[in-house]
């Protein structure tokens, strides 16, 4: 039995990229996995057959996030699985569905920034208020925040705003938690390859760029971000909280010295 052995946890967005990274590692290290999805069950279906074919426990869950009702949904969803498996409680968040925005100001609509809100901000929101009886002292929620935050780009204005937002909730939750031993951080990947950047990532160009801003020199994948998330859902992350962790492979901290 891995270190979440008798854990319970929910991954938002658990059945592709990101989400279903952390997904399995959280079931490989033992702990029974809520595998969220929105709309593509086959990918929830894989993910959770993926977990169950090496051992471990899952279940899929679905919620149209920024639809009426949909946490109501989720949470349905997720005590009748529980009960399922012979479980109750959580012990385990992450907040990672997500969707992305390559609109500049200028043509950014009223529709496609509330959608941006409803599904990166205010969901995770309830998402949490709704979580907080169910999560078991010592629990542990993780936020997917994103590295452009902190690097001005004209075209991801309202994607930035939304992922920030999402940062912001990590502290006063955390002072709110910590009593309780619940510790709330929040992630922030750079470009990882998954659908939500396939049209990007399929321009050569667009990512030599990546690398070329990046210290570390490559583009993330799913399971560089999984392995930080599974840190601060495990055991050894018990002292970290309220905090902000950058996981991008150091992209665009400052000028590369050519080599
Ligand atoms: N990829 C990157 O470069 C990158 C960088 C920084 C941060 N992030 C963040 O990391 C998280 C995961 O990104 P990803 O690249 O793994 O994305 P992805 O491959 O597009 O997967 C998105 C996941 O979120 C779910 N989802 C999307 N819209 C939803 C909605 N309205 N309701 C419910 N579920 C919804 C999807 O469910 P279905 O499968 O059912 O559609 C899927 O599981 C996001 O929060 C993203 O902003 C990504």
């Amino acid at each position: 039995m891995g270190e979440l052995g008798g854990r319970t946890a929910l991954v938002t967005g658990g059945s592709r990229g990101i989400g279903r990274a952390v997904a399995l590692r959280l079931a490989t290290e033992g702990a029974l996995v809520a595998v969220h999805y929105g709309g593509n069950e086959a990918a929830a279906a894989q993910t959770v057959a993926k977990i169950t074919e090496s051992g471990g426990r899952a279940f899929a869950v679905q919620a149209r996030f920024g639809e009426r009702g949909a946490v109501d949904r989720l949470f349905q969803g997720l005590t009748a699985g529980l009960a399922d498996h012979d479980a109750d409680g959580l012990d385990i968040l992450v907040n990672n569905a997500g969707i992305h925005s390559t609109t500049s100001i200028g043509k950014l609509t009223e529709e496609e920034f509330e959608q941006l809100l409803a599904v990166n901000v205010s969901t995770p929101v309830f998402v949490v208020q709704r979580a907080l009886p169910l999560l078991r002292d010592g629990g542990r929620i993780v936020n997917m925040g994103s590295a452009a935050t902190r690097i001005a780009n004209p075209l991801q204005i309202g994607y930035t705003m939304t992922k920030a937002a999402l940062a912001a909730l990590g502290p006063s939750l955390a002072n709110e938690l910590g009593r309780r031993g619940i510790t709330v951080n929040t992630v922030e990947p750079g470009v990882v390859l998954t659908d939500m950047i396939a049209p990007y990532a399929a321009a050569r160009e667009a990512v030599a760029g990546i690398e070329s801003i990046t210290a570390l020199g490559r583009i993330g994948e799913p399971e560089d971000v999984a392995d930080v998330v599974a840190f601060l859902a495990g055991p050894r992350g018990r002292w970290v909280t309220g905090q902000t962790i950058d996981v991008s492979g150091g992209t665009y901290l400052g000028p590369i010295p050519a080599e």
